[in-house]
């Protein structure tokens, strides 16, 4: 695992690091950076059969500020998968991103989503199956456009796939459960940024052709809410203009 603050992406992405989760004896976690604002109030055990830390008690004190998580929010921009290159995460820090991305709202509980990694040998592998599919089915995209289909994955250190496992429920609407898809698309994202490294969520071809779906991992009933390309940026961050609160604001009035 890079030590936090010195992963090769620094020169190019500022370091921000989020208050961590550091076991406390009896194998509790509490947050370094809030640890007296919380103290006896805000409890997490360590996740038990999950893995996944659970908030176990709230405090009830107001939430501590976060300067670190809203720059965090603030800073995470797009880096495309053709820039992205060696190293990616380590398991470790793969553990972490998906505990991050699994803590989304979902309504219901229903755990609407799971996570298909690519990564290693397999990258190529699964190109290799996917190419003559593509070829197929789009046999006249030219060749530069269709390359980078047949090299999809082995080209970036990591992608992740999302995948919306959204049942019909007595209560809970489809709708939903692809909101919370979508929600642990974004959570990885941020918490790929908070690692220092960058991603991009893509889709394409094979999200929505049921063969290739099936190659990459896609069961009966189960769509890909995104492909998460992952890995260290090779070029410095170009923001793109983001929409204006006036446009994208409206207040409601009787
Ligand atoms: C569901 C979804 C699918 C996407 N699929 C693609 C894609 O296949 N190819 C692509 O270039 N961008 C795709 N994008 C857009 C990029 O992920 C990204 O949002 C865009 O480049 C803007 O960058 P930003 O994250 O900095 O706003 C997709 C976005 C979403 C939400």
């Amino acid at each position: 695992m890079v030590p936090l603050g010195q992963h090769p992406s620094d020169a190019f992405a500022p370091r921000l690091v989020p208050p961590r989760l550091e076991p406390e004896k009896g194998g509790d976690f509490k947050s370094d950076d809030t640890a007296a604002g919380l103290a006896g109030a805000g409890r997490v055990d360590s996740g038990g059969a999950t893995g996944f830390p659970l908030a176990t008690t709230r405090p009830t004190d107001p939430e501590p500020s976060m300067p670190d998580a809203l720059e965090l929010l603030e800073t995470r921009r797009t880096i495309a998968a053709l820039q992205l290159a060696e190293p990616g995460p380590s398991d470790a820090e793969i553990r972490r991103l998906i505990t991050v991305a699994a803590r989304v709202p979902d309504h219901g509980k229903l755990t609407p989503w799971r996570f298909v990694l690519y990564r290693g040998a397999a990258r190529a592998a699964l190109d290799a199956r996917l190419a003559p599919l593509h070829r197929a089915k789009f046999p006249d995209m030219p060749a530069e456009k269709a390359e980078f289909e047949w090299t999809r994955f082995q080209r970036v250190p990591l992608t992740i796939g999302v995948v919306s496992r959204a049942v019909e429920h007595f209560k809970v609407p489809i709708w939903e459960q692809e909101l919370s898809a979508g929600a642990a698309c974004q959570n990885l994202l941020l918490a790929v940024h908070a690692l220092g490294y960058a991603g991009q969520w893509l889709s394409g071809w094979c999200c929505y052709d049921a063969e290739a779906a099936a190659i990459l991992g896609a069961k009966e009933g189960e769509r890909f809410a995104g492909l998460i390309a992952i890995g260290t940026p090779t070029v410095p961050p170009v923001d793109r203009p983001r929409p204006a609160f006036e446009d994208v604001v409206t207040e409601w009035s009787a």
